[in-house]
């Protein structure tokens, strides 16, 4: 296993990442329980594949568990199973020593970690991620919260886990298109901050797509790596966090576009928002022209969605995209901030970008369609 500490002072836990973390979760949560209990929130699909094996796991230690599952799915992430996981927790007299685990991809995670930053005012609890995605995102980092009828992740609060297992056999159990949608946020780190794992990522393309276990546990492992030092200097997003939204400013528009529904998935619309900003990086004289073109190039490698063309259905147009994204949640005094790149490995925080060259660059994707 690696181990990635998240240096929060008082708020500082572990990121432990590899082969077989649930299988050994009871020794790794045996230090954080004062009783030797845990309560558990899950979705059915993650259940039935993994419920199983933690509670033998938990077992095997002497923990004693009861769990809660829900419905899988971004539906699920609303003040509906909010109160109902809440209630649930109350309803089991979980106190502030105990320990909540969310067991699931970003919908749980999220959801079960607002519940626990509200509940008594702040249990703690522990994320074991079990999709891709989280494991290199959501899990990690203390972003919680659900959905309102006004927006996505609108309603939350920062409450960092106490442990984080991020199993690399429980990817085994995914759709390619789900792992291939969470490996959009890994190559996100590379761009944004580490040219050599982007590199490393091209190189190991074949390995990844495999699923072989030490790719995987490395490239988790730097992802990890990664969002632990800018969320160590950053915690509420004041600054460098906004770094880790690099791709989502395209991708919000894109999926509010789409109704976020299975036409595109997050980490889809993150892999073709990436391809937007280096694209329009690149027109603004930022970075070299090569630049978007290789990370296309290693998209397709990868068998990913790579372009606005690839996105099935109709879009709106460039000027309606452009009004989505003065939707999100990073605009600031009115001004849409965008993360652009100097070249791989080096992305920035800016505002000042000229309309025209947006929309140039949303029009060019949307005729190649
Ligand atoms: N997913 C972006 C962040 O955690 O800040």
């Amino acid at each position: 296993m690696k181990t990635v500490h998240v240096a929060l002072g008082a708020r500082a836990y572990d990121v432990q990442i590899g082969a077989g973390g649930l299988e050994n979760a009871g020794e790794m949560l045996l230090p954080l329980l004062p009783r030797k209990r845990v309560v558990i929130v899950s979705d059915d699909t993650v259940a039935k594949a993994h419920l199983g094996a933690f509670q033998a796991a938990l077992e095997t230690s002497g923990i004693a568990c009861e769990s809660l599952t829900l419905p899988p799915g971004e539906a699920t992430k609303c003040w509906r199973e909010l109160e109902h996981v809440v209630e649930w927790l109350l309803a089991r007299k979980v106190e502030r020593r105990d320990v909540v685990v969310a067991l699931g991809g970003g919908v749980i995670g999220d959801l079960v970690g607002f519940a626990a930053a509200i509940l008594r005012r702040g249990v703690r609890f522990v994320q074991i991620p079990t999709s891709l995605l989280a494991q290199v995102d959501s899990s990690v980092g203390g972003k919680t919260g659900i959905n309102s009828p006004s927006g996505k992740n609108l309603v939350g609060a920062f409450h960092q886990p106490s442990l984080v297992l991020a199993d690399i056999t429980v990817l085994d159990t995914l759709s390619d298109r789900d792992f291939l949608a969470g490996y959009g946020e890994v190559v996100k780190y590379g761009l944004l901050g580490d040219a050599t794992f982007f590199d490393w990522l091209e190189s190991n393309a074949d390995a990844i797509r495999r699923r072989d276990r030490a790719a995987l546990t490395h490239a988790v492992g730097r992802s990890v790596e990664m969002k632990a030092e800018i969320v160590a200097r950053d915690e509420t997003e004041q600054g460098d966090r906004a770094l880790l939204n690099l791709g989502h400013t395209f991708c919000h528009a894109l999926e509010s576009a789409t109704g976020y529904s299975d036409r595109l998935l997050h980490g889809e619309g993150v892999a073709i928002g990436c391809g937007l900003a280096f694209e329009l990086s690149s027109r603004l004289g930022l970075c070299a022209q090569e630049d978007p073109s290789r990370l296309r190039a290693h998209l397709k490698q990868m068998g990913m969605k790579v372009d606005l063309a690839d996105v099935p259905g109709d879009l709106p147009s460039a000027e309606a995209l452009y009004a989505l994204m003065g939707q999100d949640k990073k605009v600031l005094d009115g001004a849409i901030r965008f993360i652009l790149a100097r070249g791989i490995g080096q992305a920035f925080v800016t505002a000042d970008v000229p309309r025209e060259t947006v929309l140039a660059v949303l029009e060019d994707g949307l005729r190649g369609r």
